[in-house]
């Protein structure tokens, strides 16, 4: 039998070796879910911190249970490791590793070529190379093949690639990964049809495009709808408080309309790594192919403004209450991009508090997921939820709706609450609404 049909056998056996590279947001909840459909995974990642806590049963991922974790290991179906021996073991290798956006806008793709040298260096015939990092539309042909090239392998015949988009939604209890439509585009046939092979095997649907480019884009036009989409409502929520009138209630009634509208909602400014940073990587893309993105640039523009405009909100509310932000003490509620994860990347909140910070108020900060915050170097603890804590603020921003917060209590003990998420529903004399 040929790599082809060889490898083809060993995943529908299911005696075919997997191996997540990055076991972070992406990569863990992988490995569990092929661990538990009965293959034997292992797990390379660099940061021996986080191979020790997986070890040890620690929870570091919203999504993943570590008794799961300890389970596998346990049945021997699951080794994580920072050895890279463990790749040339492997018979599908998928990279899920960190893409973050340099702060000149610029991509960082530099895990991605790092974790390609390393699987290079393992290769051997007969192996599966997903990558699964979003970036730029090429990557994959362009960064990820000429690397694994160099292993001297012929693609296609020696080993196969292809690129499959992560769509994971961290703390969605609707949609864990396994529920999530898979899509794949491979280098040739072959490549997507062992692609395929392999994610259906814990995919409820896995849907086939002819390309990695096609695949790369699809991710990329994902985030950039909700980049420009939220943009648009946050551009609403600010049109609508100098209309003085409520953009919740406007959303409630526009979507209504049975077709033709999608709610998105404003909100303090926009977090995590899919939304602020795919859509930049195709506007970097493009500048390479002499076109300058519109969309795109004006609604991270727009969205850049928000953490600014919170601020200049909180400053207001002052002003209209005989006080002055110079000097008030503002507590901010929630510092995690989004609510119920721990998870400080790109949060609007670290800039708000920079803002509140630079305008001289006098800033603490509540969040269950987060004890402490580090910022241009200086640690700032958070403080507990007290009734006499919450009664010294002059204003309370509530910047990110965890589940696990009594908002009642807080209203019921704060001066003056500006909410940027629509919590508090109804109308109360201390709260004020983006
Ligand atoms: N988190 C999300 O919600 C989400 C959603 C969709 C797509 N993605 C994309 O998936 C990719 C991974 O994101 P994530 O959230 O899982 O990141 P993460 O930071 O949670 O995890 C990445 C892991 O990769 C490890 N790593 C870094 N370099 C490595 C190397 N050379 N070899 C082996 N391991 C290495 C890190 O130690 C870390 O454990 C990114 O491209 C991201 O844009 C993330």
């Amino acid at each position: 039998m040929n790599s082809f049909e060889t490898l083809k056998a060993k995943i529908n056996n299911k005696t075919a070796k997997i191996c997540l590279v990055g076991l972070g947001y992406v990569g863990l909840p992988l490995a569990v879910a092929f661990g538990k459909k009965g293959y034997f995974v292992y797990g390379y990642d660099t940061d021996s911190n986080r191979i020790e806590k997986l070890q040890k049963g620690e929870k570091f991922i919203v999504d993943v249970d570590p008794r799961d974790v300890l389970s596998l290991i346990k049945n021997k179906k699951f080794y994580p490791s920072t050895d890279e021996k463990i790749l040339k073991d492997s018979d599908v290798i998928i990279i899920c590793v960190p893409t973050p956006l340099r702060k000149v806008k610029f991509p960082d793709i530099s895990y991605v070529v790092a974790a390609s040298r390393t699987v290079k260096k393992n290769m051997r015939k007969g192996q599966l190379i997903v990558l699964e990092s979003t970036s730029y539309t090429t990557t994959t042909r362009e960064v990820t093949l000429p690397v694994l090239k160099e292993s001297g392998l012929k693609e296609e015949l020696d080993f196969f690639l292809a690129f499959s988009p992560e769509r994971v939604n961290p703390g969605d209890k609707k949609f864990p990964v396994t529920r999530i439509p898979k899509a794949i585009g491979g280098f040739s046939a072959k490549s997507s049809e062992l692609a395929y092979l392999v994610y259906s095997q814990i995919m409820e649907t896995v849907f086939k495009v002819s390309s990695p480019e096609v695949a790369e884009t699809s991710k990329l036009l994902e985030n950039t709808f909700r980049l420009v989409n939220i943009a648009l409502i946050n551009e609403f929520a600010i049109l609508c408080h100098k209309l003085g009138i409520s953009i919740w209630e406007v959303i409630e009634c526009a979507k209504t309309k049975p077709f033709g509208f999608m709610p998105f909602y404003p909100g303090p400014g926009i977090g995590g790594h899919c939304i602020p940073c795919d859509p930049v990587f195709l506007s970097w893309k493009a500048k390479k192919l002499g076109y300058k993105t519109k969309m795109i640039d004006l609604a991270s523009e727009m969205n850049r403004y928000m953490p600014k405009y919170v601020v200049e909100r909180v400053a207001e509310l002052l002003e209209e209450k005989n006080s002055s932000i110079e000097g008030a003490k503002v507590l901010v509620l929630g510092v995690t991009y989004k609510k119920d994860v721990k998870d400080l990347r790109e949060s609007p909140a670290l800039e708000i508090i920079e803002y509140l910070q630079h305008r001289k108020a006098k800033v603490n900060f509540f969040d269950p997921y987060i004890p402490y915050i580090k910022l241009n170097g200086i640690n700032l603890k958070g403080i507990n939820l007290t009734k006499d804590n919450l009664k010294k603020f002059d204003c309370v921003v509530l910047i990110t709706d965890h589940s696990d917060v009594n908002y009642g209590f807080v209203r019921n003990n704060a001066k003056l609450i500006f909410d940027t998420r629509n919590v508090y529903k109804g109308t109360f004399a201390n709260v004020v609404k983006l």
